[in-house]
């Protein structure tokens, strides 16, 4: 009994048709909705083979609870019914490829054809520990392998124009090379590429932009760098919902924002004011994390909450999305940022590179880049 379906078109039916697991998954309603999750055109593929379920669901919108619920919805079903024995359910986000096929650099070339996800990080106030998280992330991400065995790729956009502080944490003085007019290779380290205003402007210029300018600058940095083929590409963007924020929100095709915040529940409302614009701008929030959870003992393995407790998972609850974890305070995270080498490298065996891991294993779960 084998039903194959792709993309709501039936490709393979041998013994029976379809309707060996379509019926069953006509039972689930999209959340929110009388409407099936079938009759939206929701499933990508689905198959029934000597009992074991295969469902794999493609959703569009902004809520990162979404695709939990919903697999926990085909699931109950599935487990209800005796022709299934077992089953694999993937409820993931569609690709929004219309919109980055729409981004071209000034020379005409679109530089960001290659890059299957981009995403952004965020926060309601500054130094909490974004550009930390970012760079720690993308270590993480990259020692992640996709489906062939290889390492992911990834690329860093340094954002924050006013405080550039990736090249520093990912150990990269060297200045990006000009290709040709109007396109600029990144600078890699770590197996990272990076591309950042700090590599642009002198150390000793402060940066005083206007908001036009602020724009401009944003929009060729996200048409204009050479980033060829990238699994992920992360987003450092400066603390608050201004201009930059908004012009790349509109600029780039972001695939989810991930907001940072710290443990304290007086940061739940800035960080909750911080994020809201991300789904005006269809941009789904894939998650909080908290950094700064914790600070724990070597010897007797006792935590301390220098920073009280539990704003991540109430900033989550207030946002209706994911908790994606917590990063404890660790001078080991410190210390390889202002030397250039992540945790994630340094000490990978530490208790803050698991924190990163697997909350890079979440993301990547959230937005797989494979098929
Ligand atoms: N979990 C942590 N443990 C120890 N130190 C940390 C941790 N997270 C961040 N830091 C340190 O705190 C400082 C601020 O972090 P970072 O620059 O990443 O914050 P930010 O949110 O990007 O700041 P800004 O808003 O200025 O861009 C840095 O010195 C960093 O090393
Ligand atoms: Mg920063």
């Amino acid at each position: 009994m084998i039903a194959i379906l792709v993309r709501g078109s039936l490709m393979i039916a041998l013994n029976m048709t379809a309707e060996d697991i379509l019926p069953i998954l006509q039972k689930v309603k999209y959340p929110g909705y009388t409407r099936d999750i079938v009759s939206f055109g929701l499933i990508s593929d689905a198959s029934l083979i000597q009992g074991h379920a295969k469902v794999k669901v493609e959703i569009g919108g902004s809520d990162s609870t979404l695709p939990n619920t919903l697999k926990h919805e085909i699931e109950t079903v599935l487990e209800a019914e005796p022709s299934v024995s077992s089953h694999e359910v993937r409820v993931i986000f569609k690709k929004d490829n219309d919109a980055q096929n729409s981004q071209e650099a000034d020379n005409g070339k679109n530089t960001l054809a290659g890059i299957k996800r981009i995403i952004a990080i965020a926060s309601g106030k500054g130094g909490v520990g974004k550009s930390t998280i970012t760079a720690n992330l993308a270590s993480a991400l990259s020692k992640i392998n996709n489906d062939q065995g290889e390492p992911l790729t990834i690329g860093v956009m340094d954002c924050d124009l006013y405080g550039p502080s990736i090249p520093l944490q990912l150990g990269i003085s060297e200045q990006p090379t000009a290709l040709e007019e109007n396109l600029l290779s990144p600078v890699e380290n770590h197996g990272i590429k990076v591309m950042s205003m700090g590599l642009l402007v002198d150390e000793e210029t402060p940066v005083v932009w206007r908001g036009p300018m602020v724009m401009k600058t944003i929009q060729q940095f996200a048409t204009n760098v050479d980033w060829g083929e990238l699994d992920y590409l992360l987003v450092d963007l400066p603390p608050g919902t201004g201009d930059a924020q908004l012009s790349l929100a509109q600029i780039l095709p972001l695939d989810g924002v991930v907001i940072v915040t710290t443990p304290q529940k007086a940061a739940v409302e800035v960080a909750r004011r911080g994020a809201m614009m991300f789904p005006k701008v269809n941009v789904p929030i894939l998650g909080i994390i908290e950094n700064m959870s914790f600070l724990q003992d070597q010897e007797t393995g006792e935590k301390r909450f220098l920073f009280g407790q539990g704003g991540g998972p109430l900033t989550a609850k207030n946002l209706e999305t994911v908790f994606l974890g917590e990063v404890p305070l660790d001078e080991e995270i410190r210390l390889g940022g202002d030397h250039g080498i992540p945790i994630i490298f340094g000490h990978p065996d530490s208790a803050a590179s698991a924190a990163f891991t697997e909350i890079a294993g979440e993301i990547s779960s959230l937005l797989p880049t494979g098929d």
